[in-house]
């Protein structure tokens, strides 16, 4: 279909699935047309109108006239895919996909969004974003020209951060098995930060274990070739080496270095050249819309594109871009092996046992088995200061259903709920530790936070999960398994743009001077 005809045949087919590519398929370490098995090289460009306020993004696949506006820039710079960094999985994305579509332009699109993302300095892997996660692959797993997701951006982007790897790769291992059930056919990756002295424990972090919690494919964050750099120079030789034998694709997730300028994008005739496309899938220049870093192609003003200096020489270098591969049927995959788990010292600190699949069932169970919740009242604002109160006791019987330690790999069984059912998870804990000694009469309370409830064990499916959870909250229910919603409407609201992502604590959750202090001058009456 032409694309003049998308606007008119989408008001009357505004859900349908339009146009249609051929799929792209990943075999070994390399992506493929399904049809003929040409090898599918990704000349990508990062894509992601920049959003007015830190605490909104702008989803870029909701609106046909910003998308039909791009979509002539992006074609004259040959670009064959997309990577979106933020979708609202309730709009309406197929005129935009369909338009895309229609222009042979595949697409990656990141589960989370810049507003709901696992956080890095308080990393977690909770069911309100699980369910972000699953909305997002519903609304695009349809579509030919979807390639697949990533679970997560730069989570680790150095070595103070490693544990987080731990609830990505847990959203990784979730993702894939939601995909699976679902009979979509689509690959779930990570795009990770090329941070030097880690780079080696996060490549084989995401590629260990075993395949069904392993990504499909690995993307690299990859600023190294600055100026008229060279293939030993810029460190590519390096990445040669590293990656030559890694068993799913790996690609260049976002590429691009700025810091000299003008940038000449020398980079890409080594990228796609005989010494790097045996190893290299292509990659993502970033970025198409500029913003206050400096690194655009073109410029948005009001609703209108200018094309910077940087367009044209990107599209002066990309015309290099002619790898022609191999074809799927001559290539035989050697490289099946996955890379041995990083060992777990002072450097790198997450286990290779991961954090819970998150289950609604299981959550909703326990929450209803409580005597004491917290008030529907309560603010989620507040549910930090409430969690300060409850681990500054440095009791561990309060908290070892909701704790996390990924670098042990202890995970209580409760860490996936939702935070409101996690902080009242842990005011019943207390709870009931003060009922036990005869206390329990003001111990449901926390200056009128908590209340009481007559708990339901609700079923016998609910009691056999609890008790295999048992009641420090330590075991593993049996049957738990990544179920997902799937549907949209049991989640909007919860995970989507404009929810707090996750309470804002004080503190760290370690007994700590400062906790203990205001537990005992705000709050030594009420905790007896
Ligand atoms: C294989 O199919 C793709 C998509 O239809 C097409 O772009 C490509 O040129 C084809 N390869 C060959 C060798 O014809
Ligand atoms: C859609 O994009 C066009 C073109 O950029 C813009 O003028 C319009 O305001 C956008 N509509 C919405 C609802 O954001
Ligand atoms: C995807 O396709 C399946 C099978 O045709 C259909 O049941 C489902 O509703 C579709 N999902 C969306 C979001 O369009
Ligand atoms: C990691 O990054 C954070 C902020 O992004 C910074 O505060 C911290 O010092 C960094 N750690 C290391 C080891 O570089
Ligand atoms: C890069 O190389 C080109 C061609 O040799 C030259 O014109 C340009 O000045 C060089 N740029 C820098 C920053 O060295
Ligand atoms: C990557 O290369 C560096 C330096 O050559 C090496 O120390 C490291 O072990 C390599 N990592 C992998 C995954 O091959
Ligand atoms: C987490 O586990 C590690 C390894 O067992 C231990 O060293 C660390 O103290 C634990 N962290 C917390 C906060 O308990």
């Amino acid at each position: 279909m032409k694309f003049s005809n998308l606007a008119v045949a989408g008001a009357f087919l505004a859900s349908t699935a339009l146009a249609s590519v051929d799929e792209i398929v990943i075999k070994g370490s390399k992506f493929f047309y399904k049809t003929n098995g040409t090898q599918f090289y990704i000349r990508g460009v990062a894509y992601q109108e920049p959003a007015t306020s830190t605490d909104s993004f702008i989803d870029p696949l909701a609106n046909l006239s910003s998308c039909a506006r791009d979509i002539p820039y992006l074609t004259a710079i040959r670009t064959n895919t997309i990577r979106v960094y933020g979708v609202d999985p309730t709009n309406d994305h197929s005129d935009c996909v369909n338009a895309f579509a229609d222009a042979d332009i595949y697409m990656i699109i990141d589960l989370g969004s810049p507003t709901d993302s696992i956080n890095r300095a308080d990393p977690s892997w909770e069911l309100p974003l699980y369910q972000r996660y699953t909305a997002v692959i519903d609304a695009f797993a349809n579509y030919t020209n979807v390639i697949g997701f990533f679970a997560g951006n730069e989570v680790t982007n150095n070595d103070s951060y490693t544990e987080a790897s731990a609830f990505v790769k847990a959203a990784v291992r979730d993702s894939k098995a939601y995909i699976k059930q679902k009979g979509y056919n689509k690959g779930v990756g990570y795009a990770t930060a090329d941070a030097a002295d880690i780079r080696t424990q996060v490549a084989d972090y995401f590629n260990c274990n075993s395949a069904d919690e392993s990504v499909d494919f690995y993307g690299d964050n990859v600023y190294e070739w600055c100026g008229n750099s060279s293939f030993t120079e810029s460190g590519y030789d390096q990445i040669v080496k590293n990656f030559s034998s890694y068993s799913v694709p790996y690609f260049f997730a976002e590429y691009g270095c700025n810091t000299v300028k003008p940038r000449t994008f020398t980079n890409i005739d080594t990228m796609y050249g005989s010494e790097m496309n045996d190893m290299l899938n292509g990659g993502f220049v970033y970025e198409y819309f500029d913003e206050a870093n400096d690194y655009g192609l073109v410029s948005l003003v009001g609703s209108s594109i200018s094309t910077k200096s940087d367009y044209s020489a990107f599209s002066t270098e990309i015309v290099s871009a002619t790898p022609t591969g191999v074809n799927s049927a001559s290539y035989t995959v050697t490289n099946t092996a996955l890379q041995a788990c990083p060992t777990v010292d002072s450097l790198w600190k997450a286990s290779s046992t991961l954090p819970p699949t998150p289950d609604e069932d299981l959550c909703n169970c326990m929450s209803k088995s409580l005597t004491c919740v917290v008030s529907s009242s309560v603010s989620s604002s507040k549910y930090g200061d409430l969690f300060d109160l409850i681990y500054g006791f440095g009791v561990s019987d309060y908290v070892s259903g909701i704790s996390t330690n990924a670098t042990s790999g202890e995970y209580g069984a409760y860490s996936m709920c939702e935070l409101k059912d996690q902080l009242s998870w842990a005011l019943n804990a207390y709870y009931s530790v003060q009922s036990a000694k005869g206390n329990g009469a003001n111990a449901c309370d926390f200056s009128s936070s908590a209340t009481t409830q007559s708990a339901t064990t609700s079923g016998s499916a609910c009691s056999t999960k609890l008790a295999a959870v048992g009641t420090a909250g330590t075991g593993t229910a049996s049957g738990s398994t990544a179920t997902g919603t799937g549907s949209s409407s049991s989640s909007s609201g919860a995970a989507f743009p404009g929810a707090s992502p996750s309470a804002v604590f004080v503190g760290s959750w370690q007994l700590s001077a400062y906790i203990l202090t205001a537990v005992l001058s705000g709050g030594a009456m009420l905790f007896l």
